[in-house]
């Protein structure tokens, strides 16, 4: 059964840029480089380094094949809102192209290209899917694809379908491995070309051409909403603090955006943290200063925001991840048992280190010293990070107690907001991006390209007038290390302290600290006046202000 929404939801049309709605051309700028490490990306990918980025105009004849074009897809990695439309219009450009056209989707992510587990997606399939949340048209998975026997394995599979392109729908691991792959199948001379979509909730994947990832967006307002919520019910019994929790990884983009949104009384910023060089103490009076001053008017709630990533910055945290890494990526430790890592991990650390790891709590330290994910990432995620600052907010106002400095009513809650979001209905914005971005991947494929990201720009400005294009992913790469390694990455945009969406947040924060400025986003409106329903994320706003 569906529910009144989704059945109107199914018949919105998302926009397509005017470049995109009839014949391409596809105009070629300079030759580029990578972000660094210039030599290094040259070499390890000499047939997809230096490739100019594309941008597509009206053209008078379409695409050069007429040829039906068979084409693979996989969503890679956590879910986003609009993965589904991306399919759909990676869809509706293969068809445009040819009816004849196949589309097929790999099952559970990139397992399903290296396992030949998939389904052709047919308009059945597609139009049950339009405009929804989530990615379960086909599943996702972090398997990650890195092997050369993995890549042989996919070949096989494409071979047999006759697939001319693979679009990997993912964030910056899975989109450096799209390069990775792309690079391989054209050294190979496969024949087949790849091409990635920037995906993530997390609003890391983003750079001078790519202005913002899919599902960024529809996550943020979603979360939006649920704080707003909580902002009213504690504006309204005056009697809790919320420590509200956001995803977003190593980045904080989801919490500045929330806290432009709601205007909170604290959102914290890791990579301030980092450049202050601030200590878990540090925070935790910082905090514990702003509710003792709240307390003196009265005023014993709040709500603080905290990125996910946040432990991560903070400075002696980060040095002993740093060598936490180093230590679990020796072969040596992979071969000691699950029971005896920890021990392990503790014998091979500096003292300054292990002191740091022992003053955290067991399930904290445990999550540092043990789980990664499958690109060697902490996963943050899983730390109760919320629940280690109020705590240590709640023991420092108690000794200001003792001093006189505070005398007020402490009773914090705790929330984490992620999976909330990662699946929402799409919001108008990311229904027409992701449809274009899907669109306009077709349009890549039938140009011959391979190693490029499907890119969708002035997404501020009405959708007939967004610029549509790729750019060669080894653009954005640099080399960093990854699991002990130096390895060929896209470079993770993290939030840039010079940048407008913080500046405006800096520049008010303390206002929002002090008086009660809350505002209350309410849910994404899908059908309504364009102010309504058409809004950009604030940081989108601020950015290309
Ligand atoms: P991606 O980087 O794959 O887009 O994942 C985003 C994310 O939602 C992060 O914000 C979060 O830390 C992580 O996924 C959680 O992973 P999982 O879905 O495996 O629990």
């Amino acid at each position: 059964m569906k529910s009144e929404l989704q059945k109107a939801r199914a018949a919105y049309q998302p926009k397509l840029p005017k470049a995109l709605q009839g014949a391409v051309v596809a105009k070629e700028g300079a030759p580029t480089q990578s972000v660094d490490n210039q030599e290094e990306i040259k070499a390890l990918f000499p047939n997809t380094y230096g490739l100019p980025v594309i941008e597509f105009a009206e053209g008078q004849q379409d695409v050069n094949s007429v040829e039906p074009m068979n084409v693979g897809v996989i969503l890679s990695g956590g879910q986003a809102p609009g993965g589904h439309n991306v399919i759909s219009g990676l869809y509706d450009g293969v068809k445009s192209i040819n009816k004849d056209s196949k589309l097929y989707g790999f099952l559970m992510g990139p397992g399903g290209l290296v396992d030949h587990k998939y389904i052709e997606l047919t308009s059945d399939i597609i139009d049950e899917y339009r405009n929804t949340g989530g990615f379960d048209i086909i599943g996702s998975g972090r398997t990650k694809l890195e092997e050369v026997e993995q890549f042989e394995s996919g070949i096989e599979i494409l071979r047999k379908l006759n697939v001319k392109a693979l679009v990997i729908i993912g964030g910056d691991d899975s989109n450096t491995n799209a390069c990775v792959l792309a690079e391989y199948y054209a050294a190979k001379q496969y024949g087949v070309q790849v091409i990635g979509c920037p995906k993530t909730i997390d609003g890391d994947l983003k750079n001078e051409q790519i202005e913002t990832s899919f599902g960024f967006d529809t996550a943020c307002k979603t979360y939006s909403e649920l704080i707003g919520n909580i902002q009213r019910d504690c504006n309204s019994a005056r009697k809790y603090w919320h420590f509200i929790k956001l995803m977003g990884r190593s980045a904080s983009h989801i919490a500045l955006e929330c806290a432009l949104q709601c205007q909170p009384n604290i959102c914290l910023v890791s990579e301030e943290v980092e450049q202050k060089n601030m200590s878990l103490d540090a925070i935790v009076s910082q905090i514990a200063k702003i509710v003792a001053d709240r307390a003196k008017s009265g005023n014993n709630f709040g709500t603080v925001l905290i990125p996910e990533g946040l432990i991560e910055f903070v400075p002696e945290i980060k040095r002993l991840i740093h060598q936490l890494n180093d230590v679990l990526a020796t072969d040596e430790a992979k071969a000691v048992s699950r029971e005896n890592q920890v021990d392990y991990v503790k014998q091979n650390l500096t003292k300054e280190n292990l002191a740091v790891l022992n003053s955290l709590p067991e399930d904290v330290a445990l999550q540092l010293a043990l789980d990664r994910d499958p690109h060697g990432n902490v996963q943050v995620s899983l730390i109760e990070t919320e629940k280690l600052l109020s705590r240590m907010v709640g023991r420092k106002l108690d000794e200001m107690k003792q001093t006189g400095e505070y005398n007020g009513k402490f009773a914090p809650q705790h929330h984490f907001f992620g999976y909330e979001g990662r699946c929402a209905a799409p919001s108008n914005y990311d229904a027409d991006y992701c449809y274009s971005l899907g669109y306009n991947a077709s349009r890549l494929i039938a140009n011959g390209k391979t190693g490029y990201m499907s890119i969708i720009r002035n997404t501020t400005a009405p959708a007939a007038e967004w610029i549509a294009g790729g750019v060669p992913i080894t653009m954005m790469m640099n080399m960093e290390k990854r699991s002990g390694k130096m390895k060929p990455v896209i470079r993770k945009a993290l939030v840039e302290l010079d940048g407008a969406p913080f500046k405006y947040f800096a520049a008010n924060r303390e206002q929002w600290a002090k008086d009660t400025c809350y505002v209350y986003p309410g849910p994404i409106q899908y059908f309504g006046p364009t102010e309504v329903c058409d809004q950009t994320t604030r940081t989108l706003k601020l950015e290309q202000a």
